[in-house]
């Protein structure tokens, strides 16, 4: 008990002395200003808003809040869209590195693309970059080296298309719908041609530069395909819903590389799960901010892959699937 009071008065000296009472009295400016100096600052860039990378960027911020890392308290965030133009990510990118921010995460292979070109200094993690080799961003995924890193979302076209054997049956021809400027597309596309190839199928390409263009192309398909492949593709993705519509009424399979395209109305895939990257991203992220180089940490691809498929879709176009298949597919949409 005397030790205690004798603590307490200890405790009231040290605070007089170092002025805590003080300060609190001073009112909220000062503590606020004492709160953003302390602050970590990170900005993210993202491409466009699709759903899948909306799922990243809220589960990449709920992860970091887990992890001590909250927004509001210790940690600002300053979130900018690209709207899907490619100017927009180079002067986002360039307004980041002058604000000098700690730490910079790029959502999507174009974004990281924009922000890698201006910093050779400011941490970058990206996050779901489908072939990060291709795009320029690391040379090497074990040890990325300099000052970037982050998660791969890369599916496999291969297993994506055998699924769709399984479901639709005697696929000759498909149209591959993808706009060539997303490295992240072409390197899945170019996996298409040489299984296409192999297996006596043929590819015909159906390429947008921007999402008001996809339905002009996926209607060009139309009665000269047997299915519609599409890559994870940040253009098309943001235009799913118009190329669902087109493909049902026209009777046409559509196979996709993400869940939520499949969700938005695609037949099926064989995916991961972006909740999951986009708290891998946070985990990066906070090694990153306790001071390893990013270029330490090996680039994560996820592995956990998934059947996904549209119930609503598979029954407008008729089709049967199998028990075994049924037992290992997750079913979209999910009701709300
Ligand atoms: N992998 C894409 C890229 O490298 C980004 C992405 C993540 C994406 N999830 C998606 C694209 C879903 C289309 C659909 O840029």
């Amino acid at each position: 008990m005397k030790n205690m009071k004798k603590a307490l008065s200890v405790l009231l000296a040290v605070m007089l002395l170092t002025g805590t009472f003080a300060l609190a009295g001073c009112g909220e400016s000062k503590e606020e200003n004492k709160k953003a100096e302390e602050s970590i600052k990170i900005g993210i860039i993202q491409m466009v808003e699709h759903p899948s990378l909306d799922t990243i960027r809220e589960a990449c911020i709920a992860k970091l809040e887990t992890l001590g890392y909250v927004e509001g308290e210790n940690l600002e965030i300053d979130y900018q869209n690209g709207q899907g133009d490619a100017t927009n990510l180079k002067t986002i990118s360039q307004q980041f590195v002058a604000n000098g921010y700690d730490l910079i995460i790029a959502i999507t292979t174009p974004a990281a693309q924009a922000v890698v070109g201006e910093t050779s200094e400011i941490p970058i993690v990206f996050a779901a970059c489908t072939d990060p080799i291709a795009a320029g961003l690391v040379e090497n995924l074990g040890m990325p080296g300099g000052n970037v890193t982050g998660t791969s979302d890369a599916v496999s076209a291969e297993q994506i298309m055998e699924l769709g054997l399984q479901l639709t049956p005697g696929i000759k021809t498909i149209g591959a719908l993808y706009n060539a400027g997303e490295t992240n597309s072409v390197s899945v596309i170019d996996d298409l041609k040489e299984y296409a190839a192999a297996n006596g199928m043929t590819v015909v390409d159906a390429t947008v530069t921007a999402s008001s263009e996809v339905q002009t192309a996926v209607t060009a398909l139309v009665g000269k395909v047997d299915a519609v492949f599409s890559p994870i593709d940040n253009t098309v993705a943001s235009a799913m819903p118009v190329v669902a519509k087109v493909a049902k009424e026209a009777k046409l399979p559509v196979y996709v590389s993400a869940d939520s395209m499949v969700n938005d109305g695609g037949l099926a895939t064989y995916g991961i799960n972006y909740t999951i990257l986009g708290e891998e991203t946070a985990n990066m992220v906070a090694e990153v901010l306790s001071g390893t180089n990013p270029g330490d940490i090996p680039v994560m691809t996820m592995t956990d892959m998934n059947v996904y498929i549209n119930q609503e879709t598979a029954d407008a176009l008729g089709i049967i699937i199998s028990e075994e298949l049924k037992a290992k597919a997750t079913f979209l949409p999910v009701a709300e």
